[in-house]
């Protein structure tokens, strides 16, 4: 969604914000601006598009400043335009503040404000609380910030600064992230560390309720009832070519292939071969516990709840434990049966997703116990599990999630063999299962390594107007995957399908421009998906298939073949799921698509 970057100190404040403002576009990008404090007032400058609009409009000679915020906007209310860009000024133009989240009172205020004479400039929810902080200013920007947010209702993380206060950022946060990065006589807000990693590391994440008054050598932190906060100071870990593209055209496909890289990330120090088994210490429950565990519920949204689904098959499989998986936004507005005997296991690469916080947020109400298997160690879905897995795929950049799918699936086998071995898996089976989940980065280079087959296959189909993707078992939340990844990237209509399923429907649909995608792998199940592919081939559908290595008979009952490495079944997904990537991918580059930043979409979706 939206990102915000500010800047106090004593350096010119313009290229830092601009630099930043580049690091965050992938959270939101229709339209961008920066506000500034100079010797003449509040400089505000804004602009439809990418950065470097504003960039032009901004123009070759910097504005001397050492003190500004700036915001990347994904409209919400409003259309994209200058006018509705952040930041948002005071009637007198001497405060200015931007903000990621909605109000959700903002009609009532408004009505109130208009009552006073505040004339608006904006269709935004955003400019009612710069207003409404003026109406409360008396000389003290902390406190008129802290009496607004008592009258708002909705979420926020917003940056305030005014040019009576030329050292100063105040910062507030409710459900959408802010982090202060803490510098030498300089100090930073952002909505995510990537946007202040080039000046420091040193982070402190904020929790929601709270209000910081920041200044370049200080920062006060405080409950909006004035309760004093100590600040944890964190060191992130990420360097700053983790969150370049590394002679990659993309991050996309930097991301693809750094895959053999992250998924031994995802099971360094967990495999343990003697027995069969994964050691997960972050889990912070009790053996008796895990075993009292009857039943699981995966909440996530879009790739997460892919790797939710996948789950489902593995924890079903190993442990015999029954597993619901839901959407966050349908789950939080149900009325879920939980008790002692449930854990809730929320997924998420970013941590901070408005949706499934809020699921977690309603199943830990009810007394549930949560688990977080996430990827954003300072997160607000890591910082209010209960206990939970960090899937150490570093820095995903790419709107479209690919690192980060595999890594949530390989944490969630371990997860499941854990449960298991708990249960009914012997250490034999255990010991087969580490064994072959060791192999699954290598295997997954070799796969990268053909990559100019489905380039091949990808300059053949890229004009297509729709696509299918069947898969069975483990492997239709994988089809249902690459069938997100196509239209995400590409915005080329694709459905997955259970393959059996298809007859009861989408079958209508083929023709002999219907490219239609098989994961048929040398499984139980091999013989019916043939059956499958038949039928559509007799439909003149074209069949591009997955196959397991050494497969010699499906060459010549398909168009194409894609070929996997050979691995345990509940293994699978972890290599199917990389030629549907690429296939994707090579699409899209081919249509000329924004590749990392598509049309209409956000990295990190912070509103519900
Ligand atoms: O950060 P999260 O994993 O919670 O994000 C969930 C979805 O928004 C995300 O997976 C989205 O579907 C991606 N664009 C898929 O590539």
């Amino acid at each position: 969604m939206c990102g915000i970057v500010g800047y106090v100190g004593s350096k010119q404040a313009q290229s830092i914000l601009l630099d930043g403002l580049k690091r965050l576009e992938y959270r939101g990008y229709d339209s961008a601006g920066l506000a500034m404090v100079t010797s003449d007032g509040m400089t505000v400058s804004k602009s439809v598009g990418k950065i470097k609009e504003l960039e032009a409009v901004l123009g070759e000679e910097e504005i001397v400043s050492s003190h500004g915020i700036a915001h990347t906007r994904w409209a919400t209310h409003g259309e994209p335009n200058e006018v509705n860009a952040h930041p948002h000024i005071d009637t007198n133009g001497d405060i200015a503040l931007v903000h990621n989240g909605i109000i959700e009172n903002y009609r009532t205020l408004k009505e109130y404000l208009a009552q006073t004479g505040c004339v608006f400039r904006t269709d935004t929810d955003t400019e009612i609380l710069v207003h409404l902080i003026r109406s409360y200013y008396t000389g003290d920007l902390t406190e008129a910030v802290r009496i607004a947010l008592t009258q708002v209702e909705g979420t926020y993380g917003i940056a305030v600064i005014s040019t009576a206060h030329p050292n100063m950022i105040i910062a507030a946060k409710m459900g959408s992230p802010l982090v202060i990065g803490h510098g030498e006589d300089e100090n930073f807000v952002a909505s995510d560390v990537s946007a202040m990693l080039k000046h420091t590391n040193r982070v402190v994440y904020l929790e929601d309720g709270v209000i910081a008054t920041v200044t370049s050598d200080s920062y006060d932190i405080t409950t909006i009832d004035k309760v004093h906060i100590s600040p944890q100071i964190q060191d992130i870990n990420w360097s700053l070519d983790e969150i370049e593209k590394g002679g990659y055209d993309h991050f996309m496909l930097k991301e693809i292939h750094e895959q053999p890289t992250t998924l031994n990330n995802a099971i360094r120090g967990r495999l343990n071969f003697d027995e069969g088994n994964a050691r997960l210490a972050g889990l912070n429950l009790h053996r008796e516990e895990l075993l009292n565990v009857d039943r699981v519920i995966i909440t996530a949204c879009g790739t997460s709840w892919h790797s939710g689904l996948i789950a489902k098959y593995l924890i079903e499989d190993l442990a015999r434990i029954s597993v619901e998986v839901e959407y966050a936004s349908e789950f939080r507005y149900r009325s879920p049966i939980i008790n002692e005997k449930t854990i809730l296991i929320a997924i998420s690469q970013s941590g901070e997703t408005a949706d499934t916080l809020a699921a977690m947020r309603e199943a830990k109400q009810r007394g549930c116990t949560v688990l977080g298997v996430v990827n954003s160690v300072g997160s607000s879905i890591a910082r209010g599990s209960d206990g939970g897995v960090f899937i150490h795929a570093g820095p995903e950049i790419g709107v479209a999630s690919t690192k980060a799918f595999t890594s949530q699936v390989m944490v969630l086998t371990l997860i499941a063999t854990l449960l298991g071995r708990m249960r009914q898996v012997s250490v034999q089976r255990g010991q087969e299962l580490i064994q072959k989940i060791e192999e699954i980065p290598s295997q997954v280079a070799k796969i990268l390594a053909n990559d100019e087959t489905i380039k091949k296959i990808a300059d053949i189909y890229y004009n297509a107007d729709n696509f299918l993707y069947l898969g069975r078992g483990i492997n239709f939340p994988v089809a249902l995957e690459g069938a997100l990844k196509l239209k995400e990237i590409s915005y080329i209509h694709a459905e997955g399908y259970p393959a059996a399923e298809m007859k009861h429907g989408p079958i209508a649909l083929i023709d002999d421009k219907m490219p239609v995608v098989v994961i048929a792998l040398k499984d139980p199940v091999y013989d019916k998906v043939m059956s499958n592919i038949a039928e559509v081939r007799a439909r003149s559908g074209q069949v591009i298939a997955i196959a397991t290595e050494g497969d010699t008979e499906i060459a010549e009952r398909v168009n194409h073949v894609i070929y996997i490495p050979e691995t345990d079944r509940l293994l699978t997904p972890l290599l199917s799921v990389i030629p549907l990537q690429l296939l994707s991918y090579y699409i899209a580059v081919k249509r000329g698509c924004h590749i990392d930043q598509p049309r209409n979409l956000a990295k990190s979706v912070t509103v519900e």
